[in-house]
């Protein structure tokens, strides 16, 4: 494994759970000190992304015992939505709150720790239904929508002062957000659909997301800010209708 990342210091929100885990995992075995952070077990902290006072206390926190934090990654989120006409307040404000409002609490302190190093490089970990909608997308897909364009905002804002601010627009990944709306009865036939429109041919793995963190991360990626990079396995390319397997190709 490449150590791109020794000696940076790294915070990783929904760190006790797929994405967030695996990106936890590749930034660590490319030398970087990671803290995770989720609302559930199995991260190094417990913490809320809506609650503005715990993120202000983790970045202080972590500047205090590591002197620095170079990488953030925003990948706490939660699955939801449905048609509007059916969609609750409380749910679209559920949605929201953590996929979009905790994005910014996060990237605001992250920004404010960052400030003083003239460095630094955070990735939110979007969707690829934030550039494109979907059935009964609604909140979901209007949060991670916000999140790439916050994406694209910060990094404006930030670029002068060193700091590269990206997202990451994955597909439908294997993890366990992903098995909690394909697993249930009488999804055989969507799940299937699904992993066929990716082009190729199956759902992605968590740690092939996180070697994207990873690279957005490091200074390989050192002229890219402001980016929406998509790991889809093909699904946004565009349509396969099954042409060339008809002509035996
Ligand atoms: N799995 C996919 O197919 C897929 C595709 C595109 C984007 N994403 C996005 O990737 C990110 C990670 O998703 P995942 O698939 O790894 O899901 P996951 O459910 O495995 O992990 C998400 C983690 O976020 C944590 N979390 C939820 N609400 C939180 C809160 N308020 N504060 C702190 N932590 C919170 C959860 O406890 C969980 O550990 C999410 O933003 C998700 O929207 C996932």
């Amino acid at each position: 494994m490449q150590q791109r990342l020794q000696g940076m210091v790294a915070v990783v929100t929904g760190g006790a759970s797929g994405i967030g885990a695996a990106s936890a995992t590749r930034l660590g075995a490319e030398g970087a000190t990671v803290v995770t952070v989720d609302v559930a077990d199995g991260a190094d902290r417990r913490l809320d992304v809506r609650d503005e006072e715990a993120i202000a206390a983790l970045f202080a926190d972590v500047v205090a015992e590591h002197s620095r934090v170079d990488i953030v990654v925003n990948a706490a989120g939660v699955a939801g939505g449905g048609p509007v006409h059916i969609l609750d307040e409380t749910e679209w404000d559920r949605v929201v709150d953590i996929n979009l409002k905790g994005t910014f609490l996060v990237a605001k302190h992250a920004a404010i720790a960052m400030l003083p190093l003239k460095s630094g490089s955070i990735v939110n970990i979007a969707s690829i239904e934030g550039l494109e909608g979907t059935e009964g997308g609604s909140s979901y897909n209007a949060s991670k929508g916000g999140v790439v364009m916050l994406t694209k905002s910060i990094a404006i804002d930030y670029g002068r002062r060193g700091i590269r601010v990206n997202c990451i627009c994955p597909g439908a990944i294997d993890t366990p957000m992903l098995r909690s709306i394909i697993d249930p009865d009488g999804m055989a036939s969507y799940t299937e659909r699904m992993r066929e429109e990716h082009l190729l041919g199956r759902f992605g793995q968590a740690s092939e997301v996180a070697a994207a963190v990873a690279f957005l991360a490091s200074d390989d990626a050192s002229f890219i800010t402001g980016h929406a990079l998509v790991v889809d396995g093909g699904f946004t390319a565009g349509l396969r209708v099954g042409l060339l397997d008809q002509m035996g190709i």
